[in-house]
């Protein structure tokens, strides 16, 4: 069957070939990584931009006056254009780096929710939220002074939008939402989602985590009308340590910073300080130079294969890997519906998810298992967790008939 499949989706060019790690072994085995919605592997185009940097041109940046400091401070400037394009965001948004998804939500909860929310005031998230987007929500509202607000999911896993309508008042300030749901691959309609609570009350901002969207579809920011959209690097085959937060600078001109240093200031004396505007407002102390600059290869990488491209070729694996589980009785696949992320997410009725992710590491094959983050989501399905296996754009049709191969086995260990 794969043969057959391999033969009618040809990708021009073998990109798995261009990620060094998947030619390792794991226990013995070959390594079959199904873990990327947890973090991506990356390319050499990466690995190499980073160290060419080290070997040949490192140096702080926004500071030196002599040439690898100008050099690299340009270049650094240039990542920020990369996700523009990459992202097609609107000239009326600032491109701000953080350290993490988490982080850019943070920076949000804590500079722009501080600032403006008060006492009565409303946020509304979702069952289907990452930790990273409920924490930083709960931290901000130490008195319990602001209302969280859940969107449930139905019956499908996806979020009931009747009841998220009902919960869209005068006193709503925020609505954070997940693009796609890291734990069970759901792909929320954003767009349906701002636009109502934008018809109920215009002045509701919204912020979009997007991790799990950018990494397997184009996404077009200037046909999604977010206040802020964030993501995380290590995903998008960037290195850890690099996050993105995008805004709308009118309403990132009015929010204080973060945090404070060297970097983001104009001046500074021991009575006050000012401040540069936005991005660099945000972005206190030597930022994480060497990873954006690696962040800026991946997304290199990713403009040339065309991420049309990457997602046609994802969406052919996933239906493939959905057939073949077809054959394991006794599995449970979360938020099993058409428009979904490679993501697939189960339980087995005939054994635990930690001895079935154990089994499945002896074959060699890497998968997620937990609650992925997603603690009240595990708790609304009733679960304590799932295996999950999620896909990138360097699997192909054999790492399925791996894993489904392997999950057989497993099947027949622990029946
Ligand atoms: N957010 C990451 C995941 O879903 C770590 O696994």
């Amino acid at each position: 069957m794969a043969e057959a499949l391999k033969m009618i989706e040809e990708t021009p060019y073998n990109w798995r070939q261009d990620f060094p790690i998947l030619s390792k072994t794991m226990n013995d085995k070959p390594l079959v990584y199904l873990d990327s919605a947890s973090s991506a592997q990356k390319p050499m185009a990466v690995i190499q931009k980073m160290t060419a940097i080290m070997n040949d041109s490192y140096s702080n940046i926004h500071r030196g006056l002599y040439n690898f400091s100008q050099v690299l401070t340009e270049e650094y400037e240039g990542v920020r254009c990369k996700i523009r394009n990459f992202l097609n965001i609107p000239d009326s948004y600032s491109v701000i780096f953080t350290r993490n998804t988490t982080e850019s939500i943070n920076l949000v909860a804590d500079s722009w929710g501080n600032e403006f929310l008060i006492d009565g005031d409303e946020i509304i998230l979702s069952d289907l939220e990452h930790h990273a987007n409920i924490v930083p929500w709960q931290l901000l509202n130490k008195n319990n002074n602001i209302k969280l607000k859940i969107i449930p999911i139905n019956e499908q896993s996806s979020l009931d939008l009747e009841v998220y309508a009902s919960l869209i008042t005068e006193r709503t300030r925020l609505i954070a939402i997940t693009h796609v749901s890291n734990s069970i691959g759901i792909v929320n309609n954003i767009n349906q989602i701002i636009r109502l609570a934008r018809k109920i009350n215009s002045k509701i901002k919204v912020l979009i985590d997007g991790s799990q969207a950018v990494v397997h579809k184009s996404v077009d920011l200037s046909k999604i009308d977010a206040d802020f959209y964030v993501f995380t690097g290590h995903k998008l085959y960037g290195p850890t340590g690099t996050g993105v937060l995008i805004a709308k600078t009118e309403i990132l001109n009015d929010m204080p910073p973060y945090q404070g240093g060297g970097d983001m200031i104009e001046t500074v004396s021991f009575e006050q300080s000012t401040f540069k505007p936005p991005p660099h407002k945000f972005e206190a102390g030597t930022p994480a130079i060497l990873e954006v600059l690696g962040l800026g290869a991946a997304v290199d990488y990713l403009v040339d294969i065309g991420m049309e491209a990457v997602e046609k070729h994802e969406k052919n694996l996933l239906s493939y890997a959905m057939k073949e589980l077809q054959d394991i009785d006794g599995l449970t696949i979360y938020g099993d519906m058409l428009d979904k992320a490679p993501i697939i997410s189960f339980t087995a009725e005939w054994g635990h998810i930690s001895d079935i992710a154990m089994i499945l590491d002896q074959c060699g094959v890497a998968v997620r298992t937990g609650h992925h983050c997603c603690m009240p989501l595990m708790k609304k399905l009733g679960i304590e967790g799932t295996v999950r296996a999620s896909f990138g754009l360097y699997n192909n049709y054999e790492d399925i008939d791996v894993f489904v191969d392997s999950l057989q086995k497993t099947k027949r260990l622990l029946s």
